[in-house]
């Protein structure tokens, strides 16, 4: 059990094989929906419906990314007040991040928020997306540009789900893993290192684990900075250039967990110049995102032209007025703040990316 401690929003993250059977203990004999997509339905639905009860519904989505949309947002509120949901009413999100994003922001905008619980099915979900209240849909003018915070009641973590994730979806939350030990904890590095088989065989135990303090690492920020006034902007290490990267793919070439992967080296290639990383540790990041399954040089699209990718940058919303910052390393598990690079230095890394001599 992982708490996130803010004040009357303070939730419990329950990790563990079973969890779900623990959603009636969260749930408290209230009633709502269960919103889920059509994979996950399939795998999870009727054990879950099941145990919840014939007061509860649920609403099934279309699978992947284009479901993160104004109308599915709109689509799923008139079922809830079809389904006559009231101010006490709840939502159970039970997939990964695309149901969980959408149904957070659901349960936020209905009656000016409403309760929800969130129920990762994915690595990624469990390790970052379902923790921490960031909730939202996208625009055609960008990712999760309409959103927002509105914390969980509970997060239940069945890692019993992992067995089915495909192999993809594994390796691509395996990408924020590695960032929480990068980015905050030198000595979880290590362990990943250690038990990098154990994870490849998704053994619970080692499962269990390494959830549990990606979400303790993720809790401590979240309350210390639950609305990105800053420190929470550590947890975008890796992200400046896999953001830029999924916009120049057109969201469809590369999973969020890939572009990171992607990213992770090439912000330590400019925490090498910008704060003098260690170059050899830097090699055992890139060795262990590979071991991971996140071979950099197979996920690298073809092809990339680097004014391009600093175009991207400069239009993220994470760029305040057009400056490119990075979150960076000093040493292994510990970053600071994100910051702005020379942009002379930039273009240099950004060219030499683009030509495989830069974070390989
Ligand atoms: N995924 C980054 C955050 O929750 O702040």
């Amino acid at each position: 059990m992982v708490d996130i401690r803010l004040g009357a929003r303070s939730y419990t993250i329950r990790v563990g094989t079973g969890m779900l059977d623990c959603l009636s203990e969260v749930l408290h004999g209230r009633r709502g929906l269960v919103v889920t997509d059509s994979n996950v339905d399939r795998l999870y639905g009727a054990p879950v419906m099941l145990r919840l009860g014939p007061e509860w519904g649920k609403v099934v989505l279309p699978a992947g990314e284009a479901t993160k949309s104004a109308p599915h947002w709109s689509g799923l509120l008139e079922q809830m007040a079809q389904a006559g949901l009231d101010r006490q009413g709840v939502l159970v999100a039970l997939g990964g991040g695309v149901v969980g994003d959408l149904t957070g922001f659901a349960a936020a905008s209905y009656m000016r928020g409403i309760g929800f619980v969130q129920a990762p099915t994915t690595l990624l979900a469990m390790v970052d997306s379902s923790v921490g209240g960031k909730t939202g849909i996208n625009l055609a003018a960008g990712k999760n540009l309409a959103g927002a915070f509105h914390q969980p009641l509970a997060v239940l973590a069945d890692t019993n789900t992992l067995a089915t994730l495909p192999g993809r979806e594994f390796a691509a939350g395996m990408a924020e893993v590695v960032k929480y030990a990068v980015a905050l904890d030198a000595e979880f590095f290590g362990w990943l290192e250690q038990n990098a088989d154990a994870i490849q065989r998704r053994e619970p135990a080692a499962l269990e684990k390494m959830v549990v303090r990606c979400c303790e690492i993720k809790a401590g920020v979240v309350a210390q900075d639950e609305r990105e006034a800053g420190r929470r902007a550590v947890l975008n290490f890796g992200h400046t250039l896999g953001h830029a990267l999924e916009k120049a793919t057109g969201y469809s070439g590369l999973l969020h967990g890939e572009a990171v992967a992607l990213g992770m080296p090439f912000a330590l290639a400019c925490s090498i110049e910008a704060k003098g990383f260690s170059p050899k540790v830097a090699g055992r990041v890139v060795a262990l995102l590979h071991k991971f399954g996140l071979n950099i040089a197979r996920l690298k699209p073809p092809g990339l032209d680097w004014r391009e990718l600093r175009a991207a940058m400069e239009r993220d919303k994470k760029a305040a007025a057009g400056a490119i910052r990075f979150v960076l390393c000093d040493r292994l598990g510990h970053c600071g703040l994100p910051e702005v690079i020379p942009p002379e230095d930039l273009d240099a890394l950004l060219k030499g990316w683009c030509q495989d001599v830069v974070g390989q």
